[in-house]
Formats: structure tokens, C-alpha cells, sequence
């Protein structure tokens, strides 16, 4: 986006050039691998993409918040205190943000604000988290609220799960939040312990592509997924003290799993367990410079959330499946949460034009629906420009 056009934008949409606004931005994420582990208090491996939301922004001395945004035309007004969920849905993003500080005790005041997001829509690369880091990283500044980074996450994910009623956990945030150029970002979710970790890829790259499948069912999916975890939990808990399977390694799991007496719940939390061992070894594996095995772990961590933790759907299947028929690609895999959304590839660069000519066609002739494919760049996370 060129800050000149949003710039523009803004004072032609609020008046009076002489107060200027200030600009922010964070980025949306791709999971490398570690799905459906965070809420578990597992691993997770993402990295902030070139790709996210602006957000320019002024105090106005009145006491109405203004919301719009340059990607579809819904503005809305809310008043500085007393605001409740608003039937323009987008704004519950940044709303819930506010709402969250509110919580924490500050007041808010009008605003100005005018966001621009250019994270491919409903695409699962966390376009909603990059709206509620931007406002957070943007009111923190504004009011001169003096939280650290790991705070505004965790706001960030507190406003996602209570003022917009999705049940998300914290790795969408913490990416936006913590990413960094050139690097991914290794998590531990149940104790928020990280490091960035150089993600050097050579010739290759990280292709991204799009089933373009609307994600119906997601949310309640994602929510069952949540509690046949939980009930996993219980179940091992009657004999051992656990609270969430992130605390079993593989091999400990595999001597208690027979205390899980529902088949499709065992397998629930097989793939929770194994796919954070994957994390483990995909983390070394790349310090190593071991692409071929990162590329492998991959399409484990694919296969697992398909046979195991089924999420994936004829759409991401028949992707992953056709991207890993075109030689130069070392490993394809579902990225995010789920029925549809988007994959994530480790391509050569030599084979990219081959890899979106192949797989487009393979996939459109499979399912009718035509993908897109981005190119992923690392960038930084939730930042004033
Ligand atoms: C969504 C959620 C994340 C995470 C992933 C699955 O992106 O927002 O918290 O659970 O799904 O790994």
C-alpha cells in the first residue's frame, strides 16, 4: 500500500490536513508448521508476511470514534465510552481491542482512524489478528500506554476470543506481533517462551497458495477440534496429572493413549502430539540447514492433520497433493486452521513458474475453483511507520 494514497484517503474522508495522522502497520502470518497446537500449549513455527494491515490514525477532540477502512465501503461511528458490539463486523476487530484497554482501565477518546488491509481476504492468513495488532501497537502509542509487545498480544487474542466470539489461540498474534524479517518464530505456547530463528531457504521459497474455498464451517469445526482436545485431557487425566496434552512427548503419549476410550478422540490427539514433536524436529532441522527433512516434516504435519485431525478437506488436499508432484518442491502443507484457506510450499526458484502453471491447472480441473498463489516474503511484525 502506498502511504501517500492512504494519507490522501484519510484527509479527504476526515478533513483538516493541518492535524496530521500517524500510521501504522502489522502484518498478517503463515504457519510453517505446529497446527492446532497453540490452544493445546504446544509449539507453533510462523512467520509475519509482507502482508497485513494499515492503519492511520488522529485523536479529533470530539467523542466519536470513526471507523473505515479502504477495502469495502462500511463506515462506522461509535461513541468513545459505552460502545458495545457493533452489526459492522469488521469493526469488532478494532473494537475489541478497545474494549480490552477500556477493561485495563483507560479511557478512550475520539478518534479518526482509517485502516487498509491487503492480507488476501478469508484467505487464513490471519488477516484479523493484523487488524487487532495494529490497533493495539497504534492506541498503545497514542495514549502513551507503555505495554510491552507481549501484553498487546495477548490483548490482541483476549479481544478476538471475548468481543468477537472467536475461540482463536495465541499464535495469529504473536506472529503479527513478534515477527521478524528473515526469521520465523518459535513458540512455546503454554509458557509464551520464543526465539526467532533465522529461516534461511537458499534457492527456495515459500509459495502460498489460495484454495479460494470459502471456509463455511470453520469456526463451529474449529471449536469442536477444541473440546474433543479437552476431553482427551480429561480422560488421561484420571490417571495422570495433565492439563493439556502440549505436556506429553510423543513417547509418553503413545503409553497412555489407551486411556482415551473414543477412537476419533485418540486420533484428535495423536495428531496435537505428534505434530509438536514435528515442530522440535523441523526447528533443528533447520538450524541444520536440513530443508529436505523441513520439507518432510511438512508433509507429515499435511498428513496428519488429515487422516488425524481432519481439517483439511478435498480443496487443500488435492493442493498439497498436486504441489508435491512438481519436482523442486520439498514439502506442501494446509497452514492456518483449516477447511480451506490456504497451503504453504517449499519451492526452488527455478520451479516456481512450473509449480503455479501445474498445480493451478491440476486444481482447478479437480475442483472448479481457479487458486492464487503469493509469494511469501518474511517481514517484521506490528510496528509506527
Ligand atoms: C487459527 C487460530 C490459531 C491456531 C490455528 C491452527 O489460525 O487463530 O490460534 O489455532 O488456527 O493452528
Amino acid at each position: 500500500m502506498e502511504l501517500d494514497l492512504l494519507h490522501d484517503k484519510f484527509y479527504k474522508l476526515y478533513g483538516k490536513k493541518e492535524q496530521s495522522c500517524h500510521t501504522f502497520f502489522a502484518p498478517g502470518r503463515v504457519n510453517l508448521i505446529g497446527e492446532h497446537t497453540d490452544y493445546n500449549g504446544g509449539y507453533v513455527f510462523p512467520c509475519a508476511l509482507q502482508y497485513g494491515t494499515y492503519l492511520a490514525v488522529r485523536l479529533n477532540g470530539s467523542d466519536r470514534m470513526h471507523f473505515s477502512t479502504t477495502n469495502f465501503d462500511q463506515p462506522c461511528s461509535v461513541p468513545e465510552r459505552g460502545f458495545s458490539r457493533q452489526d459492522t463486523k469488521w469493526v469488532n476487530y478494532p473494537l475489541g481491542v478497545m474494549d480490552q484497554l477500556v477493561k485495563r482501565g483507560f479511557g478512550m477518546k475520539g478518534m479518526d482512524m482509517l485502516f487498509s488491509g491487503d492480507v488476501p481476504n478469508a484467505a487464513g492468513l490471519s488477516s484479523s489478528a493484523s487488524i487487532e495488532m495494529v490497533t493495539a501497537v497504534a492506541m498503545n502509542e497514542l495514549y502513551d500506554m507503555h505495554f510491552d509487545m507481549i501484553d498487546l498480544i495477548k490483548i490482541g487474542q483476549k479481544a478476538e476470543n471475548e468481543f468477537v466470539g472467536v475461540n482463536c489461540g495465541i499464535m495469529d498474534q504473536f506472529a503479527s506481533g513478534m515477527g521478524k524479517t528473515e526469521h520465523a518464530v518459535y513458540l512455546d505456547c503454554a509458557t509464551l517462551d520464543f526465539e526467532q530463528v533465522p529461516l534461511v531457504l537458499g534457492d527456495y521459497k515459500l509459495m502460498i497458495s489460495n484454495t479460494n474455498k470459502r471456509r463455511g464451517l470453520a469456526d463451529s469445526k474449529y471449536n469442536e477440534r477444541r473440546a474433543e482436545c479437552e476431553s482427551s485431557v480429561e480422560f488421561i487425566a484420571m490417571t495422570e496429572p495433565v492439563s493439556l496434552l502440549g505436556e506429553l512427548s510423543y513417547a509418553r503419549f503413545l503409553d497412555l493413549q489407551h486411556l482415551i476410550p473414543d477412537e476419533t478422540v485418540r486420533r484428535r490427539a495423536h495428531h496435537v502430539v505428534s505434530e509438536n514433536q514435528r515442530v522440535l524436529d523441523a526447528v533443528k532441522a533447520l538450524r541444520e540447514s536440513d530443508l529436505v527433512l523441513f520439507g518432510q516434516l511438512m508433509n507429515a504435519s499435511h498428513d496428519s492433520l488429515r487422516d488425524d485431525y481432519e481439517v483439511t478437506g478435498i480443496e487443500l488436499d488435492t493442493l498439497t497433493e498436486e504441489a508435491r508432484k512438481v519436482e523442486g518442491v520439498l514439502g506442501s502443507r494446509m497452514t492456518g486452521a483449516g477447511f480451506g484457506g490456504c497451503t504453504v510450499s517449499l519451492v526452488h526458484k527455478d520451479a516456481i513458474a512450473r509449480f503455479i502453471t501445474e498445480v493451478g491447472s491440476a486444481y482447478h480441473a479437480k475442483t472448479r475453483l481457479k487458486p492464487e498463489f503469493y509469494l511469501g516474503e518474511v517481514s517484521d511484525g506490528a510496528r509506527k511507520l
